[in-house]
Order: C-alpha cells, then structure tokens, then sequence
C-alpha cells in the first residue's frame, strides 16, 4: 500500500479526496497498488468531514514521514506552497499540484530540484482542468516542433463571455454566478484580469519549448473593461470575443506570446468553445492542428487530473516521468510593441463622419463597423495589420483630435 497525502482542503482538494475514496478500487487497479490517504493537511477545522482522523495543521507530519511518498499539493498560492514542495521533493517525495501560479513562476527550480532527487513533480491539472493537455504536450506530441499554441484557457472568463454574448448578462453578474458554481479564483482579479490564464500559457510555452517562460515576459489584459456594446459589435463583425492565450514560435527563435481578449471569428473551433469550457489548440509541425476541449475548471475536472498525476506516481516511483524546462530570460520573447494585428476600435463621437475621417488617415485600411442599436455618439471600424507601437501612436493622435476611445480589442486569426 503507497501512502499519500493532500495539502489544501479546499474545492479542488476535497475533490482530490473523494475521488480517491470513492474509487479505490479502481485506481488501485490502474496503479498496481492500492493507494491510502495518510493526511490531509489544512488550518480550518473539518469535524464534521467522513475523513476528520487524517487532518493535520502541521506541514511536519507529512514531510517527517517517510511512508509517505506521493503528495497531492493542491493549496493554491506561492507561499507556503512553495517551500512545502521544496521540501517534500528534497525529502525524495513525489509532488503533484494544480496550483499554476507556482509551477508558472517556479517551475524550473522544482524540476530541477525533482531531478536532482530522483523523484518526480506534475502538474497536469495545472492547465485545462480535467483536460489532457501537459501529457500530450511532452510525450504524445513530443516529435514535433511547436509553432503555435492558442486557446481559451479560463473557464471563469470564459463562462462570463458566454453569458455576456447568449443572455446579455452583466459583466458583473456573471462573476458571480462563476464564483458561485465554484470556478473562480479565491481572489477573481485572477481570473478576470488574465493572471490564471497568463500563468497557463506560460506554462505551456516552458514546456514546448524547453526554456522556462515566465509570467511577466506575457502581455496581459483582461476581460472587465469588455462591454455588451463590444460584444454586439463581435456579432455584427461575424464573431465573438473570447479571452485567447496564445504563443507562436517566429522564425528568429523568439517567441510572440500574450493573453488578451480577441476578435475570434465564427468560422474558427474555438468561437464555439462555451460557458465553463476550454479549447486549446496545438500546431506541432508534423501533426497540424490538434485541438483539445473539456472542462477547465471546477472540483471533480481538476481532482481528475491530480489524482491521473498520483497514479503516474505511483507508477513511476522508482523511474523519473520526463518533464522538464531550464531556466529562461527576457530575450526568448518579442517585445509585445512590436507584434503585428489588426484591431478593433471604438470611439466617442458626436460627428461619426469625422472621426470615420480622422480615423481612416491615422489607421491603415478602415472599415467601418455598424451594430444594432449603435448609439449616436459612438463609431466603430477595424484596421489592417499594424504593430502595436503604431496602433498607439495613432490612438493617442485620435484622442488628441477629440475622439476618446473606448475600446480597443485584437482581432484575431486564429
Ligand atoms: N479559475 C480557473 C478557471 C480555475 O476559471 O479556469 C481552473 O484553473
């Protein structure tokens, strides 16, 4: 018998624990071992839990105890996460987490340390929830060079959009729903300013391309300033607008990587990607285009993928799983000024001709954009391909000529 333990008792904790309960038998199948919960660590109180006799408050417990070889860290969270994995895999035990932030932000360190100690560190429910993303990455997919990946990464945010787009919701409506389905962030800004989703794209882009990516080289906006207006000018544009992580490898070896709403359009898998759902889209030189889709957030999903990661364990507990980035700098990835899209733009304007005129002389090849129940005061177009920089320069000249502008949104063409 392989015994285990899990940090964090929280949504996708508790999950962790009821799927590994409740299918004993079967995992003790697939793992060729049966596997036991020794503890579950958490400072609150859980009297009342069918599993009250395996809480502990102290992080010492697990760590001191050499029966102990597989632990599930499913806190969330940098600190204390971070030090307990350290420790845990230097204590030559196996790691499994959910928690993105820190295999985002410390992912080679702990493969590292991983290595170094002979024991393994995975993190499939980090990325896509329940869906098989990490694996297929590294192994299924690992004959070919990655030139792209792109997706909708968030459930949260994707749920919503959803909302936004089918039941003309409010923005702040929906957070709330999503928060009470139990898919957000402890904290939402996570979710809804793109930091999750930053955090999952970086983690894909380390894993494919070998270098560790980390969060702060990734271009991040997120979804609040997006209005119901905007969304009816998606529509009238032939699409909609979904928060997009995406990484593209340019022909310099750099790569262009960012997280931002886009223009996506109706033609393309991932505008039907809906409610809590992700779509990640993998474009290996050999394969094509791989799309993955599933559920990408929410308690038994995410448990799913831990307790995969466990069995993996379990499995390997004398073999090292490969995974494994180096350290990474600045120069891997392209300036965000410099990348080349073409955009849509919305302006306050009480003369439409005017600005349709200032716009078409500070933006390459305008097309005015028209939606039902358009406002009086308002113009909308879309522009050719222009980098960043230049889209800057003339929305600053287009604010100083009067039209302040109130939105401002990448089309894609994905
Ligand atoms: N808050 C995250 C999401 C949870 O909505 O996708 C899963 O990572």
């Amino acid at each position: 018998m392989i015994q285990v333990a899990v940090m964090g008792h929280g949504v996708v904790g508790s999950g962790v624990v009821e799927v590994l309960e409740n299918h004993r038998e079967s995992i003790a199948k697939r793992a060729k071992e049966e596997i036991n919960i020794k503890y579950i660590l958490d400072i609150r109180e859980f009297p009342d839990s069918p599993y009250a006799d395996k809480f502990t408050k102290s992080f010492d417990d697990i760590v001191n105890d050499d029966e102990v070889r597989v632990v599930a860290e499913v806190m969330g969270g940098v600190n204390p996460a971070y030090d307990f994995t350290k420790r845990c895999l230097l204590a030559g035990k196996s790691v499994v987490t959910s928690n993105k932030e820190l295999v985002a932000t410390k992912g080679a360190e702990l493969l590292e340390i991983a290595k170094n100690n002979n024991v393994n560190y995975l993190f499939e429910a980090s990325v896509g929830g329940g869906i098989p993303i990490i694996r297929p990455i590294s192994q299924c997919l690992a004959a070919n060079e990655f030139v792209e990946i792109a997706g909708i990464l968030n459930g949260t945010t994707n749920f919503i959009l959803t909302k936004m787009i089918k039941d003309n919701m409010s923005f702040e409506d929906a957070l709330k729903m999503a928060q009470e389905l139990g898919y957000a962030e402890r904290n939402p800004a996570a979710d809804v300013e793109g930091y999750d989703a930053c955090r999952k794209i970086a983690i894909l882009a380390s894993l494919s391309y070998g270098k560790h990516i980390y969060p702060e080289l990734v271009h991040t906006t997120g979804i609040t300033k997006i209005t119901l207006e905007d969304v009816a000018y998606a529509s009238a544009w032939g699409g909609v607008i979904k928060l997009i992580g995406q990484v593209m490898r340019l022909d310099d070896g750099r790569l262009d990587i960012s997280v931002e709403p886009m223009f996506i359009s109706n033609d393309s898998q991932l505008s039907s990607v809906d409610d809590v759902f992700n779509g990640i889209l993998v474009r290996g030189d050999a394969t094509g285009d791989v799309v993955f889709y599933g559920k990408g957030a929410g308690k038994l999903p995410t448990a799913s993928a831990v307790v995969a990661d466990i069995i993996d364990c379990v499995k390997h507990l004398k073999a090292r799983k490969y995974l494994y980035w180096a350290d990474g700098d600045e120069t891997l990835v392209k300036p965000y000024e410099e990348t080349e899209f073409p955009v849509f733009i919305r302006v306050q304007a009480d003369d439409k001709n005017a600005a349709a005129k200032k716009a078409a002389e500070l933006f390459k090849e305008t097309k005015t954009l028209s939606r039902n129940g358009e406002s009086e005061n308002e113009y909308a177009f879309t522009t050719g391909i222009m980098s960043a920089a230049d889209q800057q320069k003339a929305v600053d000249e287009l604010e100083k000529a009067g039209f302040s502008v109130l939105s401002r949104i990448r089309i894609s063409d994905l």
